[in-house]
Parts: structure tokens; sequence; C-alpha cells
């Protein structure tokens, strides 16, 4: 078979089980499975297929027709420009998230301090938005934590992929408990789903990406209201926290912030998409 023809198979296959941007996927499917980049793909369409190469790239079809995200199944995702390995442990890095890193940068860059800032990722996943951060800047510390053990060793990995790995130290633990000493930037993509709404979302979230990454009990705030109530506790006068949150969930977490955080500075930064997504605390 031919290129060409594998394209046209694969695409009407992942149509026919409702897979939306069918050709743009199928091509992904099979410039991975040939190891190729696009330039070569585009050169390579009228020549024949190895049927070594065509039944590895029907076995990654097939995966990708069970709605298994194709994230996974290519075992990578790019986020800030950077290439990062996704894997059933981590969340599949998301662009509505590049705007924690913009903010985290745009507070490094204002730091007046005698010494770097440290900054915390909490709730890091896949080491994404730390990583983004420490690749942008040298001007800063960098922690991340999460209370995945398996998250943090993609992370760790991806650190070293990314060539930063001498410049981060990851820990284990719950939000900002295993801090060594208070943040000065706190960012923070932590669960923000409600629980009831799980069975709404689309099967290659639900039944793929960990569950501890997605949901935060009933209202969706449960994470996000006792990182605020350990933020009163263990962060000083003048730091940050940067929180990602779910389309309306802005205004609710800021009240949380006013009430937790009394006097503090609150500011909604949007998304490309106009939406609330970043709620920024400066106490
Ligand atoms: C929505 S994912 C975000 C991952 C990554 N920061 C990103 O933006 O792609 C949330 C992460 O928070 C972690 N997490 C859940 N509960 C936590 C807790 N109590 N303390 C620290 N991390 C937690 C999950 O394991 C998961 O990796």
């Amino acid at each position: 078979m031919r290129l060409r023809e594998a394209l046209t198979d694969f695409t009407t296959r992942l149509r026919a089980a409702r897979i939306d941007e069918a050709p743009l996927e199928a091509e992904v499917l099979l410039r991975h499975a040939l190891g190729i980049d696009r330039r070569c793909y585009v050169l390579r369409l009228g020549e024949e297929v190895t049927p070594d190469d065509l039944e590895y790239a029907r076995a990654l079809l097939a995966r990708r027709l069970r709605h298994e995200p194709l994230a996974y199944v290519t075992g990578q995702r790019e986020f800030y420009g950077l290439l990062f390995t996704v894997t059933p442990d981590v969340l599949i890095p998301r662009p509505e998230t590049e705007l924690l890193v913009e903010r985290a940068l745009a507070h490094v860059t204002a730091w007046v301090g005698s010494r770097p800032p440290l900054v915390a990722d909490i709730g890091t996943g896949s080491g994404c938005v730390a990583i983004a951060i420490a690749r942008s800047t040298a001007h800063a510390r960098i922690i991340g934590t999460d209370v995945s053990q398996g998250a943090l060793a993609i992370a760790q990995l991806n650190a070293r992929q990314l060539r930063v790995a001498g410049r981060l130290e990851w820990l284990q633990g719950d939000l900002l408990a295993p801090l060594p000493e208070p943040p000065d930037i706190v960012t923070a993509n932590l669960p923000y789903i409600p629980s009831g709404e799980i069975t709404e979302l689309q099967p290659e979230i639900r039944a793929f990406e960990p569950i501890q990454a997605l949901c935060a009990g009933e209202d969706g705030l449960a994470l996000i209201r006792r990182l605020l109530e350990q933020a009163e506790l263990r962060l000083t006068r003048g730091a940050v926290l940067l929180i990602e949150v779910a389309a309306g969930q802005a205004p609710a977490v800021a009240d949380l912030a006013r009430d937790l955080l009394p006097g503090a500075e609150i500011v909604i930064h949007r998304d490309l998409a106009g939406t609330g997504r970043c709620v920024e605390v400066v106490r």
C-alpha cells in the first residue's frame, strides 16, 4: 500500500469513529509510525509503505480508534514550543495552561529581591509549567510538587530530555506541604472538574487521563480551596499565587482568595479564547 492510500484508509476509519480532525490525526499517526517529519512525509506520499511500518501504524491506529488520546498513542505533546513526553501517569498539557507560564515569567522578570525568586509549581504533572519556566529564565530557583510519584518520574524525564534537570527540584507531597521554605511565586494547575461532571467529559479524557489530575470534589474547588488555606499560613507578604481555573470558576476563586488572604491584590487573566483562566493573587 502507498502512503497516500494508507492516509485515505486511516482518515476514513478515524471519521467513522467520530474522531475530529481525522485527516490531521491520520497524518500524525503515519508520520509517527514511520519516524519522519512533515517534509519527508510529503515527499514519500507516492511511495510504498513497508509491511512492518504498516503493521506498526495500524497498531497505533487501533489504539486511537478505541479513543485513547493521540498524545498517549504517540507519547508526546507540545507545550510552550517544547516537546514533552506524556504517559497515562500525567495529564496531557493543554494550550490554555501556557498563560500560567507567561504570568510567572512576568513576575520573575519584575523580581527585585537580592536572591533569585523561589518558584513552586504545585501539581506539576508532566512538569510542563516548571520546565517551560526553567527553559525561559535562568534567574529563578524552581521546585515542582505532585502527590503522584508516577507523574514526578515523567517530570524528571522531561527535565532531562529538555536539558534543565540540574535547575529543577521535584518533591512528592500535598500542595505546599513539601516545600522547604515559603515560595515567592506559585503556579498551580490543580484538578478542578466537579466530580459529578466526569461522566459528561469526552471518552478521551474520562477513560484515559488520571482521575486524580481531573476531579476535585463536588464543586471542583476542593484542592484550590485547600491551596489557599495553606497559602494563608505559608506565603509571605508580596508572594504571588497563579491559579488556573475552569471556565466560570474565576469569580468564586477570587472570592475565596479575598476571604482567606484579606488585602491581597487579585486579578483575573483571560486566555486566548477570552475565558477567565488564571486567578492571580499577590499577597
Ligand atoms: C490538572 S493536572 C496538571 C498537571 C500539569 N501541571 C499541567 O498543567 O499539565 C493536576 C496535577 O495535580 C496533582 N495533584 C492532585 N492532588 C494533588 C495534591 N493534593 N497535591 C499536589 N498535587 C496534586 C495530580 O497528580 C496532577 O498531576
